[in-house]
């Protein structure tokens, strides 16, 4: 049957990853200049390119390529000459899914390489392709349609690079595409809902310019790992996130402009690990569904305008190892909450709020601010990922209170906002 032929050649193609990840495992970044043995391990002596259609198609896609970068500094692909691709500085041939006497163009890696140019539309002759890793080098222009000819691709890692224009939906129609990585580039426009229907483990899409909501249908989704972090958002979190419930170990939406409520379908993901929502303008109390969250160690809620009580179900999480409520508006914390020193093994942050027993806690005025004005969530609808046009009690949203007595968030602000989640990834 043609599905227990691909499962088989998928087979080889994750070995064939499995090396890559090997040997760059044991490559020393400062040797490599396209000169590294492994480079050369899958060259075909047996077929020549020319008996060989794939790799003609490769070659006249890689020169292609090879005419459209414009700066090697490394002289990554100085070696990109000759009919016999296999040898290309990364370049990974591979036997054949459908005739494993065939070599075939199954991978390309230029991470770190520091390239700058463009992606071809002879890309789309690589039909071969299970990965494609570009980060950290300076490709910059649209992704090209005829991606969507690559029917096999697997790991597509496009990050840390100068891409631009709408979301790349041809990566939607790609049925093998399990890893997608676009974090650091300066795509712009809405997500696509589809993006979260596709049966992918990661979606990476931080630190672009994605904006609008985000969406709010978001069945079907298989990923682990949800960042979305550092792009203009804005709109709320539709309870319809209680989708990923399955499969969602993080979620990462940190510094984004979302308001609204919390939905308290956010405790749902019974999954999750890490929950960070920070830097937002997030409204409204801190649902106490998130008690039900028994896997979070991670939870960071700092830099919104939450109010109300922090809530001691949160706080007695028992795997909770980092709590940030800094810089909101609590006026009490309940319970164990009170002295989380108390409670031991924990992070606890809740500066910069209004709790009048402790230190380090906003002015009366800036709170009374605040407070005076409090937030229905139940009319605070999350509806398409657009909070119901009230912000507070029906004016328009006004814009934070310009914190004129606290110098402290300038120093705060000036924080990388960078975890290991949402830096450039060394796939
Ligand atoms: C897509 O792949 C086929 C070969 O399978 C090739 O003939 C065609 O030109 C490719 N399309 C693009 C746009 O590259
Ligand atoms: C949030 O919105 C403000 C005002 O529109 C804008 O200046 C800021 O860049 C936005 N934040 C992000 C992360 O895009
Ligand atoms: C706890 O989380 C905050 C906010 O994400 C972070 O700044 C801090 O470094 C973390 N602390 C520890 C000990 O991990
Ligand atoms: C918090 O709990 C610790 C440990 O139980 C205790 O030593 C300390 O006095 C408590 N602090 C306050 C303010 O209650």
């Amino acid at each position: 049957m043609a599905s227990s032929s691909l499962l088989h050649a998928m087979a080889g193609y994750l070995l064939l990853l499995l090396l890559l990840h090997l040997s760059f495992l044991t490559n020393n970044p400062s040797a490599k200049h396209g000169h590294s043995p492994h480079h050369r391990r899958h060259r075909s002596h047996s077929h020549s390119p020319t008996s060989n259609v794939g790799l003609r198609q490769a070659y006249i896609a890689l020169q292609a390529w090879k005419r459209v970068i414009y700066s090697d500094p490394l002289n990554f692909i100085a070696n990109w000459v000759g009919t016999d691709v296999c040898s290309y500085s990364g370049i990974y041939c591979t036997a054949s899914p459908h005739d494993p006497k065939i070599q075939v163009v199954a991978g390309i890696d230029l991470n770190s390489a520091d390239i700058a140019g463009f992606l071809p539309d002879e890309l789309g002759l690589l039909t071969d392709l299970a990965l494609i890793h570009l980060n950290s080098n300076r490709f910059c222009g649209i992704i090209p349609q005829s991606i969507e000819n690559l029917t096999l691709l697997y790991e597509l890692d496009l990050s840390n690079n100068r891409f631009v224009g709408p979301f790349p939906s041809p990566v939607l129609s790609l049925p093998m595409l399990n890893y997608l990585d676009l974090r650091y580039n300066e795509f712009e426009g809405p997500l696509p809902p589809q993006l979260f229907q596709k049966k992918l483990d990661a979606i990476f899409v931080n630190n672009n310019r994605f904006t609008n909501s985000v969406p709010a249908v978001l069945s079907g989704s298989t990923a682990s790992v949800v960042v979305i972090a550092n792009n203009n958002f804005q709109g709320c979190l539709p309870p319809s996130i209680a989708n990923f419930a399955d499969t969602l170990e993080e979620l990462l939406i940190t510094n984004t402009n979302l308001t609204g409520c919390l939905p308290p379908e956010v405790g749902y993901l019974y999954k999750l690990r890490v929950l960070d929502v920070s830097r937002n303008d997030i409204l409204g109390p801190i649902p106490y569904s998130l008690a039900g969250l028994a896997h979070l160690e991670i939870l960071n809620l700092g830099h919104n305008r939450l109010t109300g009580v922090v809530p001691q179900g949160v706080c007695i999480l028992p795997n909770l190892g980092n709590l940030t409520v800094s810089y909101n508006y609590f006026c009490e914390e309940e319970g164990i909450c009170m002295n989380m020193t108390a409670r031991g093994g924990i992070k606890y942050d809740d500066r910069r709020n209004c709790l009048p027993e402790k230190p380090l806690q906003r002015s009366e005025q800036e709170c009374n601010a605040v407070l005076e004005h409090p937030v229905d969530c139940f009319l605070q609808k999350c509806v398409q990922g657009v909070a119901s046009g009230t912000g507070f009690l029906g004016s328009p949203t006004p814009p934070p209170p310009a914190f004129a007595s606290a110098p402290a968030p300038m120093a705060a602000a000036a924080t990388p906002l960078l975890s290991p989640t949402l830096a450039p990834s060394h796939t």
